[in-house]
């Protein structure tokens, strides 16, 4: 019996969405976890393909640029065998005026099997979801929720630290409108982590506490006590609006470098989700140090999202 099969006895899978990972149990961000473990072979094969999704048809329905969510989420249903379409909003009838659901029902009735859907609105896949009848995978919803996104950093945490339960967590940055943070910090949350989410008084609310994570305005307090260490990217866009005084000074407080690499644990796991702005949250030396598992991620995303793509079908077609 498949590795595959054998997970799906022991725990039954019913979600035909991944919508975000507040709604998700502690079991079932297990299940999506140990999953995507069953598929980590498949790209090292010389035929990189399963037939799991063979006939079905992915659709990327992309309102917002992105380099490896797009990407990962492409290759991932092409190693699955299903057909993608690529969507881009810029070259679509959304320039004339077309609305988000017309837009999804017109690409549901080709015969589309799973929508993927990155959206600027936070919550427009859950709109989606009560529009539409097939899957809807939430590839990045405003400030809202990236569930995969926290299911690869979830997933490459426990690969290299070789749990996740009883670890201490830093999520460093712009809290208050990261996606990645707010994902990360359900899901962490829910296998057990101590999450200290790190940051000026600006970006990280102290209404964040009830999420049930510590909050932390100074990193060098921290830094010692941390097994993990999340970056996330500088929002240059927001500088403007005085959220902090300037870049140097946020590099100054926040940055992650050799100096405070020298004073944290050893082994201490650095994160990314990116893109990196290099010299602004983390130096290149840390980047591209022994401690960064940064590539590491994005090639953990592409087995995580085979896993959500394969799991939302099943539930779709067994519901049919
Ligand atoms: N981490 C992430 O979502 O990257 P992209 O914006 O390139 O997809």
């Amino acid at each position: 019996m498949s590795a595959r099969k054998k997970l799906a006895e022991k725990f039954s899978w019913t979600r035909k969405h991944l919508l975000g990972l507040e709604e998700l149990s502690r079991e079932e961000i297990l299940h999506i976890l140990n999953t995507a473990d069953t598929f980590t072979d498949v790209s090292t094969r010389s035929i990189k393909k399963v037939p799991a999704l063979r006939g079905r048809v992915v659709v990327n329905l992309f309102f917002e640029d992105s380099t490896r969510t797009r990407t990962s989420f492409s290759l991932a249903a092409s190693r699955l065998s299903a057909d993608v379409i690529e969507f881009s909003a810029k070259v679509s009838s959304i320039s004339k005026g077309e609305t988000l659901v017309d837009t999804a029902r017109n690409i549901e009735a080709m015969g589309v099997d799973v929508i993927v859907i990155r959206h600027s609105a936070p919550g427009a896949p859950h709109y989606l979801a009560r529009c539409v009848d097939v899957p809807i995978v939430n590839a990045g919803d405003g400030a809202h929720e990236h569930p995969t996104q926290a299911l690869l950093d979830m997933f490459t945490i426990r690969q290299i630290k070789g749990r996740i339960d009883g670890l201490k967590v830093a999520i460093v940055g712009d809290i208050a409108h990261s996606r990645v943070a707010r994902s990360n910090i359900w899901g962490l949350t829910k296998l057990g982590a101590k999450v200290i989410v790190v940051g000026p008084t600006t970006l990280v609310p102290s209404s964040m506490k009830a999420m049930g994570v510590e909050i932390s305005h100074n990193l060098d307090e921290v830094l010692g006590e941390i097994d993990v260490i999340n970056m996330l990217r500088v929002q240059r866009e927001r500088i403007t609006s005085n959220v902090f005084p300037s870049v140097e000074e946020y590099t100054r407080l926040f940055g992650l470098n050799a100096e405070r690499m020298a004073r944290a644990k050893k082994d201490l796991l650095v994160m990314h989700p990116g893109p990196i702005n290099r010299g602004i949250e983390l130096t290149s030396e840390v980047a591209d140090g022994a401690n960064s598992a940064i590539l590491k991620q994005v090639t953990n995303g592409l087995a995580v999202r085979m896993a959500v793509l394969f799991l939302v079908n099943q539930a779709h077609q067994g519901s049919n």
